[in-house]
């Protein structure tokens, strides 16, 4: 019978031994024969620089190129404004969503920002959509004020309601949190947000590999993802923005490309999304996320959303039932993709390197979110994550294992 993992090589190779049953998708996403071979046949038959070419090769990279971020705003339908050659003007390719969430930061944080001003971001954030925030609150005096979760790792909009103030100028939240997994209702914040005149800040790279996303109806003014956490490649972020404000900033990193005229002491700036893409673009990266777009969608969003919600629900009674583990993060029907845990007396890495021999990679740390293991009062958790290569056998590898692990550490006391 064909599996979902049979399109992924990695996963379908099963040379190893013991045979891998990967749970880090939260970290990257295994890539699809089909986003390999679209790589591959790009680099083989059509690879020249974007943009500049007048002869036919680079008009067909450039086509591809464009291509790719039709897809990409088709994916997040994401509004059709265009530019004078086609390109949609309210997606911008970056290097990842660390880059997209940077750009927002410093070209629009840095400018919309005076002391007293406040940016309002959660402490479930991972530190790609916190620590710019700190360095722009200290560069513009802004204050940065944090939302707490509640004790089962959701976003109280009440409290939110408390926390925004005609002072708070930009609120950065996740969609979905890469440690609690939490899927928070953006759109009610959003609502709340621009109700006191604040833009809204979406991390999306834990969303955009397992949920549909429409950042129309979600009301956000920035949304950013990683393409090589929704099965494309590494090296290509995206960032989606609002037509207005994009215009409105200025660009975040210089150099050719993003530029209309130069002259010695001042230049102007190409149409969007140009202006904030400097320097020769990811482009076999965008043929690819352009390939991994098109896998997502044949799958169905809603399908990837119920299958790994299957596997997750699956890790989540399962785990329950391990004497010593407690599960951060609200239950199976409020989360999505991830589940992270902690067992007691078993320091996160440790478990991690022995699950490890057993041929099961799952990731432990503080995942980049060091203020949200700080109110977890943990410094580490192991999490598993799931994609839809994953089945019910690998979440039964992995409780297996746990027992194991647990068996040995308590036996030892
Ligand atoms: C919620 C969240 N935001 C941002 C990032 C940063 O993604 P990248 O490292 O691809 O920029 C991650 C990566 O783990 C994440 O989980």
């Amino acid at each position: 019978m064909q599996r979902p993992s049979d399109d992924f090589p990695l996963l379908a190779a099963r040379t190893r031994s013991p045979s891998l049953v990967y749970l880090d998708s939260a970290a990257t996403s295994q890539k699809p024969r089909a986003v390999l071979e679209a790589m591959d046949a790009f680099l083989r038959t059509a690879n020249a620089n974007v943009h500049r070419g007048v002869y036919r090769l680079a008009e067909e990279a450039t086509r591809r190129y464009h291509e790719a971020r039709e897809k990409v705003r088709a994916f997040l339908n994401a509004p059709r404004a265009y530019n004078h050659d086609g390109a949609p003007t309210t997606i911008v390719f970056t290097k990842n969503a660390t880059e997209a969430l940077n750009l927002v930061a410093w070209s629009y944080g840095l400018q919309a920002l005076s002391p007293g001003d406040e940016i309002l971001v959660t402490r479930m954030e991972h530190h790609s959509n916190f620590v710019p925030w700190q360095l722009v609150a200290a560069r513009t005096g802004a204050g940065l004020a944090i939302v707490d979760p509640e004790p089962d790792g959701t976003l109280s909009l009440e409290r939110f309601r408390r926390s925004v103030s005609e002072r708070t100028k930009i609120v950065a939240l996740c969609h979905v949190s890469n440690v609690l997994g939490t899927v928070n209702s953006v759109r009610e914040v959003a609502d709340l947000a621009h109700a006191a005149g604040a833009v809204v800040v979406v991390d999306g790279a834990q969303s955009a590999p397992h949920l549909p996303v429409d950042v129309q109806a979600l009301g956000c003014d920035f949304f950013a993802a990683s393409g090589h956490k929704m099965l494309g490649p590494t090296g290509i972020g995206i960032l989606y923005g609002r037509e207005a404000l994009l215009s409105a900033m200025p660009p975040f990193l210089a150099g050719g490309g993003m530029i209309r005229e130069v002259r010695d002491r001042s230049s102007t700036w190409n149409d969007l999304p140009y202006k904030f893409e400097a320097g020769t673009p990811p482009i076999a990266e965008a043929v690819g996320l352009a390939a991994a777009v098109d896998y997502l969608a044949a799958f169905g969003m809603d399908r990837i959303r119920e299958r790994v919600s299957a596997l997750v629900s699956l890790a989540w009674d399962g785990l329950s039932r391990i004497p010593g583990v407690s599960l951060h993060g609200p239950p199976p029907d409020r989360r999505a993709g991830l589940v992270s845990f902690s067992l007691d007396g078993v320091h996160a890495h440790d478990l991690a390197h022995i699950l490890d021999e057993e041929g099961i990679a799952i990731r432990a740390g503080h995942h980049c979110a060091q203020p949200l293991h700080a109110w977890l009062g943990v410094p580490a958790t192991p999490r598993a994550s799931f994609h839809i290569y994953n089945d019910e056998e690998d979440v039964d590898r992995l409780l297996a294992a746990l027992g194991k692990v647990r068996d040995v550490f308590h036996a030892a006391r």
